[in-house]
């Protein structure tokens, strides 16, 4: 169905012919190889920017180097947390969103429901939102004897992950005492900033660094991600191994329909400039669920500034074709669709047979395999789509493994990064979230936030200027 496919040889296939066609849209609305050609150099200039930023350690540029870095250090703090039976991480945002996503891929569904023996490695937990249950039932799930706390946060300051930190480390003092609850905690944070630093001498607790040249959202191949990856019985040298590989090659590629990239970074642009300002990602493979609200924080804060940038959409299939496919298909045609499938998933069973009469319409079913009916789905809905007139391209993977995640991960922070070069945005920073921030410690009467209190009162009142109540 699909015309044009590249490869990266061993890594994953990327299928683009629907999404570089006028995807039989008549008139002006198509992206064609001729309007990606105009990107090609500017594309060209971003990577060597973004190189050059990465060895000079410009803010924000450091992911590039990631894959390269020395991580015994890493490695040594996941073994003792091996120790634990369970795992209690307070972060959010790029400081818990890549921990989810890391997990969900390559461990094993219900991995806190398996029994220790088979499971290998510690339970764990993460404390992201604000929600004073959630934090009350972990507390009574854990035994915190047997529990270590890991606290992780770029900034040191985050007021979510800071109050859920509070909540476990006042706890863990009264059953402890505060030298052995100490031992039970890991700090991850930056070198500089922020109360963690201080907080960890003074409190003598293991601590590891985050990179001060590596932005929240594109840490998960730092301590951030790795850590608990490493603890819970991930490769994680084989993740770096993958991310290693697809940089490598990406480095090679000069040609926009070579260079898988450029040309995801220059067809998402494209649509976005022809009005589809959503971008739907839509894996056919539960273990990528996560995978889509890991890209969604990448995207949206990496590309939404200066009134630019396209909204990241969450599918899953084939769940949301019995929720989404209605509008997908017949719709505005303001999206474009990526599909991802993994083409020999881990496990696979055959539908079985049965004979009881009611159930014989369901022979067409009887004896085939579970995958090919997910793989039937994935191409149906992308065929839906295709005949709808709207644009789709596919990432097909191998298999869903450390080397083939660690690459994927590194396309789509280099190709989010390339995007905002292309929109001419300053792909790593966050005004907006810093904002929300701000305005928070200022509401909650934080030191020198007081002017921020005050802004955000005066815009509550013209929130609350109308009103109707039932
Ligand atoms: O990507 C970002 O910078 C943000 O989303 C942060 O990850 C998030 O706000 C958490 O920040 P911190 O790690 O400083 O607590």
């Amino acid at each position: 169905m699909t015309k044009e496919t590249r490869s990266v040889a061993g890594l994953l296939n990327v299928s683009f012919g629907m999404a570089l066609d006028d995807g039989g849209v008549p008139g002006d609305r198509g992206v064609d190889a001729r309007m990606l050609s105009g990107y090609e150099e500017l594309l060209a200039n971003a990577d060597r920017c973004l190189r050059k930023g990465c060895a000079d350690k410009q803010e924000g540029m450091g992911w590039l180097s990631l894959p390269y870095a020395d991580i015994s250090e890493i490695l040594e703090a996941a073994e003792w947390l091996r120790g634990f039976d369970a795992v209690v991480q307070a972060g959010i945002g790029g400081s818990a969103l890549g921990n989810l996503m890391l997990h969900g891929a390559l461990l094993p569904p219900y991995w806190n429901e398996i029994p220790a023996a088979k499971r290998g490695g510690p339970r764990f937990y993460l404390s992201d939102n604000v929600d004073p249950r959630d934090n009350m039932t972990v507390w009574k799930l854990i035994d915190p004897d047997r529990t270590a706390f890991i606290v992780i946060s770029k900034s040191g300051s985050t007021a979510e992950t800071m109050a859920n930190f509070l909540f476990f480390w006042d706890r863990l003092k009264v059953e402890l005492g505060p030298r052995r609850a100490a031992e039970h905690v890991l700090v991850v944070t930056d070198e500089e900033k922020g109360v963690l630093r201080p907080f960890a001498d003074e409190i003598g607790c293991r601590r590891l660094v985050l990179p001060a040249d590596v932005g929240g959202r594109f840490s998960v191949l730092s301590s951030v991600g790795l850590l608990s990856a490493g603890a819970l019985g991930i490769d994680v040298r084989k993740l770096l191994a993958g991310a290693a590989e697809m940089d490598k090659k990406l480095s090679g590629l000069a040609s926009i329909l070579e260079n898988p990239a450029w040309l995801l970074s220059a067809l998402s642009v494209a649509h976005y400039r022809q009005g589809r300002n959503m971008t739907v990602m839509m894996p056919y493979e539960d273990a990528l669920e996560k995978f889509c609200e890991w890209f969604s924080q990448l995207w949206g804060e990496s590309l939404g500034k200066d009134g630019e940038g396209s909204t990241p959409v969450r599918a899953l299939g084939a769940i949301d074709q019995h929720s989404q496919i209605q509008l997908y298909t017949e719709g505005p045609d303001d999206k474009l669709f990526t599909i991802i499938t993994v083409s020999e998933p881990d496990e696979d069973v055959t539908i079985p047979e049965t004979e009881e009469r009611a159930l014989v319409p369901l022979s067409y079913l009887f004896g085939q395999s579970m995958n090919s009916l997910r793989r039937y789905e994935a191409l149906s809905t992308a065929a839906a789509i295709v005949k709808s007139g709207k644009p789709v391209l596919t990432i097909e993977i191998p298999r869903m493994d450390e080397r083939r995640l660690g690459a994927l991960i590194q396309l789509y922070e280099h190709m989010t990064a390339l995007s905002g070069f292309l929109l001419n945005v300053n792909p790593f920073d966050q005004p907006g979230v810093e904002q929300g921030k701000n305005y928070t410690y200022g509401l909650m009467g934080r030191a020198s936030y007081s002017s921020q209190a005050l802004e955000v009162t005066q815009l509550a009142d013209r929130l609350s200027m109308r009103e109707v109540s039932v």
